[in-house]
């Protein structure tokens, strides 16, 4: 078992991932909260693995439990569907003592995160990732949203939780394409800030060698994120660069209207661009983009744009991204592997990238 503690003053809270943490999750829990209602926010493929034997735990611990079972996928992650959230919490009778429970990936993290933000003017929550992502990335950090017809996560907050509580064995159950999604942010922590990481991901090439590891995976990936988040709580510095292969990746995922790439593969696909590119402009040690496309490839993950990609339509999807709205854009490169470092550009560098022979 390790314990991490994310150190953010009266916000801190503690990361505790251990195999198995789910068969225990009632003494777990009770370590954090010594109230007697929680609300379960889950979906229904991790409910039907889980959610029986967590409720039964918490129960079993003394526990009043209630849930809400959404349909699984980023559909869920809507505006649209927070007012049958909070209807559900207050047929519960959840009141602002109580505690809410996330349990899934980063869909009802981040839905079942913004609910507790604002429920009641805010209600404690734990975050229980059961998919890689969530596990390594989305459950730590406090941010939380809802998407908008108009774009992803528009309507959000920053809302640390409670605790975050991660079982890694529950991956054993996650589908194949949702793994290789997450671990593609496994491989851009490793870029930005850790070599060794790096080194070990690329020496494990079967998903079931990768699940030997995994703890020790999940563990290093939540190491780098919290102390990306200490130094930059509110996203204002060093936490842009966890955005590293983000610029093209959201846009590679807007342009096809979120049908064709997952994240992890749009974001696969936009480190290989942006270090092909900057290698190519002397700015990343030479080798660094081979090395990492080979590293990506083994773990089926895309390193290039179909060939009918539309270089203006994302440039202009480039433009569009929330992140991006000022004049100046900050990108995130790679100095070597394990060294990521922000760079201030405009919009045209993107042109020159992605039009001809960068897509
Ligand atoms: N808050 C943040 O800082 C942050 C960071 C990165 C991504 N995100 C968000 O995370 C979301 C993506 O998260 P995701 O990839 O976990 O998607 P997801 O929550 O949709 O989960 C992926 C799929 O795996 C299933 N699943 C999850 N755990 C499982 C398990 N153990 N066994 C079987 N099936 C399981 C889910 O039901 C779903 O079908 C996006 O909305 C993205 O915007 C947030």
């Amino acid at each position: 078992m390790t314990e991490l503690l994310t150190q953010l003053g009266k916000r801190s809270y503690p990361i505790v991932i251990r195999r198995g943490l789910l068969s225990a999750l009632g003494e777990m829990v009770s370590r954090f909260y010594q109230g007697s209602k929680i609300f379960i926010v889950t979906d229904k493929n991790v409910n039907a693995y889980y959610g029986a034997a967590a409720e039964k735990a918490l129960q079993s611990a003394g526990y009043i439990t209630g849930s809400l079972v959404l349909p699984p996928g980023e559909q869920t992650k809507a505006f649209d569907v927070l007012p049958a959230v909070y209807e559900a919490m207050l047929d519960f009778g959840l009141r602002r003592r109580d505690l809410i429970l996330t349990l899934g990936g980063g869909v009802v993290g981040d839905l079942g995160g913004f609910a507790a933000a604002t429920y009641l003017r805010g209600v404690p929550y734990i975050q229980i990732p059961t998919s890689l992502l969530a596990q390594i990335d989305s459950s730590v950090g406090g941010k939380v949203a809802v998407n908008l017809k108009r774009g992803k996560n528009l309507i959000g907050n920053f809302c640390q939780p409670m605790a975050v509580l991660t079982d890694p064995d529950t991956l054993a159950t996650l589908p194949g394409r949702f793994f290789y999604d997450g671990l593609a942010e496994a491989i851009k922590a490793a870029c930005i800030k850790d070599r060794a990481l790096f080194d070990l991901i690329r020496g494990l090439v079967s998903r079931s060698e990768l699940h030997s590891r995994i703890e020790e995976i999940v563990t290093r990936c939540c190491q780098i994120k919290k102390e990306v988040v200490e130094a930059d709580e509110l996203e204002n510095g060093e936490r842009i660069l966890l955005n590293f292969g983000h610029t093209i990746g959201h846009a590679a995922e807007a342009c096809y209207h979120y049908s064709r790439y997952t994240h992890g593969e749009a974001v696969a696909i936009g480190m290989c661009l942006i270090t092909a590119h900057s290698e190519a402009t002397d700015m990343t040690a030479p080798g660094t983009a081979a090395e990492l496309r080979e590293t990506l490839a083994a773990h089926n993950l895309p390193c290039a744009l179909d060939a009918d990609a539309d270089g203006a339509a994302l440039v202009s999807a480039i433009s569009h991204d929330k992140k991006n709205m000022g004049s100046s854009l900050n990108i995130v490169l790679l100095k070597e592997i394990g060294q990521g470092f922000v760079y201030e550009t405009t919009l045209p560098y993107f042109h020159f990238l992605l039009s001809g022979d960068g897509v």
